[in-house]
């Protein structure tokens, strides 16, 4: 099934990923320096992975925009600020499958755009995107 888009609205859709992406980065960094007690320390660790992988996946997408002819953009979305253990999982976990499910329509959209390069691109963003649900869904008991 064609999702019947083309070259311009999926560098628009991209331009949203990144904008998602930059929560991430906000989100993340506030997360990591308030969540405190003994039970978060591996959380931790994990989280701050998590972050420093968002600041990739926004740097492939701001590539990958540019290159196909848009403008990265500078937009951060507004963010709830969360500062309690499970509330600020949710919050996380919430984004990470918003975000799965993006990539997983990029991918495809941009394959039927004959734009393999670009798929291609995304795909490590699809397979980290993954296992951040996954380590949000084991830290929450799902
Ligand atoms: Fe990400
Ligand atoms: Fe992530």
């Amino acid at each position: 099934m064609s999702t019947g888009i083309d070259r311009n609205q999926l560098t628009q859709l991209m331009n949203e990923d990144l904008a998602s992406e930059y929560r991430s980065i906000v989100q993340y960094n506030q997360h990591v320096a308030t969540l405190k007690g003994l039970e978060v320390q591996s959380l931790l660790a994990e989280l701050k992975q998590h972050l420093g992988q968002e600041l990739s996946h926004a740097m492939i997408l701001a590539e990958q925009i540019d290159f196909l002819g848009g403008v990265p953009t500078v937009e951060v979305p507004s963010i709830p600020s969360v500062t309690d253990t499970q509330g600020a999982l949710k919050l996380d976990l919430d984004l990470e499958e918003q975000q799965l499910e993006r990539y997983r329509q990029r991918i495809e959209q941009a394959q039927e755009l004959g734009l393999p390069d670009v798929a291609e691109a995304l795909r490590p963003l699809l397979e980290q995107t993954q296992e951040h649900v996954r380590d949000l869904r084991t830290a929450l008991g799902r």
